[in-house]
């Protein structure tokens, strides 16, 4: 896939997934623009990428932050190709009984109205340039309830309704949208789950994840024609026969 000339942002580019998809987006010869609160992170990968990356510091639960960075991204690159909606969070991971309310809301603001703000940025500026994909990280867990995730999987349902959402009113206008539920990826966030000690998710084996690679080269591919059939839709990457479409061995 040849991406030179396209433009992506990626929200939740310091590290993990998002970080992977930023090397392998530029690698492909995409210029990349990396969001996270991190700001020293994604100033790194940045510069590890060179002129082709810009680093926008940016809590993707503020609307007028998101909206700021796609102005930064058009005003470095002149365009904006590819929305990544990936910046997500885990915690807190609770009972209902006793979650504390605004931590629940504070990940509901992240997972689910960050992707929106994704959205609600990029889809005008798309819908200008005649097209554009955006791709969302959903999660088993929008479809499967988990002990002490009613957070979680409430913001990953959520999202997943904002994908077909947004390919409903979309589609028509060149926008792709699709999801991608990656299965469970080796990064950070699996060793807060593993250290919370709840639900079947926390007892897997480091060696059960996948690595953050994979699902950066799902999204990759999802950029292209060859995965059109997908549109509206969500993509797991526990299917057999995407991973080997893929060669994801
Ligand atoms: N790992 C898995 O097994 C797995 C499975 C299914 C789906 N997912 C999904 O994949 C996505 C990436 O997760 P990951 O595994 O790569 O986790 P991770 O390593 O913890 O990375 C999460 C990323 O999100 C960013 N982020 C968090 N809050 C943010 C905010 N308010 N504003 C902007 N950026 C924010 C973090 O950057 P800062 O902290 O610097 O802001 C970081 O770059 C998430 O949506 C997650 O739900 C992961």
């Amino acid at each position: 896939m040849d991406l030179t000339g396209k433009t992506a942002l990626i929200t939740g580019a310091s590290r993990g997934i998002g970080a992977a998809t930023a090397r392998v987006f530029a690698g492909a010869g995409a210029n990349v623009a990396l969001l996270a609160r991190n700001a020293d992170a994604i100033a790194d990968l940045a510069g590890e990428l060179g002129e082709q990356a810009i680093a926008v510091p940016c809590d993707v639960s503020r609307y007028w932050e998101v909206e700021a960075a796609v102005e930064a991204c058009l005003k470095a690159f002149g365009r904006l190709d590819i929305l990544i909606g990936n910046a997500g969070v885990i915690e807190p991971i609770a009972p209902l009984s006793g979650a504390d309310p605004d931590a629940w809301g504070k990940l509901i603001d992240v997972n689910l109205k960050g992707v929106f703000h994704g959205m609600r940025a990029a889809i005008p500026v798309m819908r200008k340039q005649g097209g554009g994909t955006i791709l969302t990280i959903s999660s088993g867990a929008a479809h499967n309830p988990l002990e002490g995730w009613s957070a979680y999987c409430a913001s990953k349902a959520g999202a997943a309704m904002l994908t077909r959402c947004a390919h409903t009113e979309g589609a028509a206008d060149g926008l792709r949208v699709m999801g991608l539920s990656p299965g469970t990826v080796a990064t950070d966030m699996q060793h807060v789950i593993k250290a919370s000690g709840i639900n079947p998710v926390s007892q897997l084996d480091w060696s059960d994840h996948i690595p953050a690679d994979w699902p950066a080269r799902a999204l990759l591919w999802m950029c292209g024609a060859g995965a059109d059939a997908h549109l509206g839709q969500e993509i797991s990457l526990r299917d057999p026969e995407i991973r080997n479409k893929l060669g994801l061995t």
